[in-house]
């Protein structure tokens, strides 16, 4: 699978598909026996969607602990690293939004029911934004279900690589506002510029005591390609027959706490060693699965 520079997808295909990979990993980390998260609706998306592999997944015929070649147990590695880096970002909005933030903003949302499972404080306002075809299935399918959203959830369908911002405040977002942005499993699906350019609308858009998430990976380590590949591997070992390799933006990035510090951001970083840790889950022994996950947790806030 290759990029370009308009492409689009639904949920089953190219970056689309990743985010019910996600939501797959999110329905069996909310069956842990000692559960980090909740999402009572990832499971009934991913079904949705009909991609068989997910559903396999989620209905509890490939488990978690099924061994790749490696011998450590990947999909609950696999499992484990999305459900630790969902409740980093759900901790984020109930904290920003507790501090009296009154506006969030879900960058490439994809299947995140965040909008449906959060408590949020009355008059929150949040946005999802993501492509066309992505938000209508999720909004579609959240309806079929008899789900209500828990806040005022406001749906922004555009490509990131558009003029969002605009898109954004026609919406409703008000920039003169503190406001919660997250952008969360979308970096590496961006050109280098691109990312650079999310940053810097985020930024123009952002009242002083706004609040920024986002995780990165740092200069050292496998490059985008590699990371592409171990992803697809790691996925193929277990069966999945849907090539998500050649998904990643390669290239020399910007080092996202850097950028971001740069442009009056004060930044706060966690490695996702950190988080694993901080939520009771174990870090991968194997090297090569741990190196995979050198990935940095940001909170910015403007000043
Ligand atoms: C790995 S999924 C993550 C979804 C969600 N943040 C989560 O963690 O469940 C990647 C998401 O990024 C979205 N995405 C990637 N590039 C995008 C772009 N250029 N414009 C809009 N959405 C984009 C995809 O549609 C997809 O929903």
């Amino acid at each position: 699978m290759t990029r370009s520079d308009r492409d689009t997808w639904d949920l089953a295909s190219s970056v689309g598909a990743t985010a019910t990979m996600v939501a797959a990993a999110r329905a069996l980390a909310t069956q842990d026996a000692d559960p980090i998260i909740n999402d009572p609706f990832a499971a009934a998306l991913v079904r949705a969607v009909g991609m068989d592999f997910f559903i396999r997944v989620v209905d509890g015929q490939i488990t978690p602990t099924d061994t790749g070649e490696s011998g450590e147990v990947e999909l609950q590695t696999e499992t484990d690293s999305l459900a630790v880096r969902t409740r980093f970002f759900d901790d984020f909005f109930t904290g920003a939004t507790a501090a009296g933030i009154g506006q969030a903003v879900i960058l490439a949302a994809g299947l995140d029911a965040r909008a449906y499972r959060l408590t949020w404080p009355p008059g929150t306002v949040v946005y999802e934004v993501d492509q066309p075809t992505v938000i209508d299935f999720k909004t579609e399918t959240m309806a079929s279900l008899g789900a209500e959203p828990t806040t005022d959830r406001r749906t922004v369908s555009i490509d990131l690589r558009e003029d969002w911002p605009t898109a954004l405040r026609e919406t409703g977002f008000d920039d003169a506002k503190p406001s919660a942005w997250s952008a969360e499993g979308l970096l590496m699906y961006l050109p280098p510029e691109a990312q650079d350019r999310l940053f810097d609308h985020i930024t123009a858009l952002s009242a002083p005591g706004s609040q920024l998430a986002t995780e990165y990976h740092p200069d050292s380590g496998p490059t985008m390609a590699e990371r592409g590949k171990a992803m697809n591997a790691r996925w193929a070992k277990l069966g999945c027959d849907v090539d998500l390799s050649g998904l990643f933006y390669d290239g020399q990035r910007n080092n996202v706490a850097e950028y971001l510090s740069a442009r009056g951001w004060q930044v706060a970083s966690r490695a996702r060693r950190k988080l694993f840790a901080d939520y009771g889950r174990a870090y991968p022994t194997d090297e090569a699965l741990a190196a995979f996950r050198n990935i940095i947790a940001v909170i910015a806030t403007r000043s």
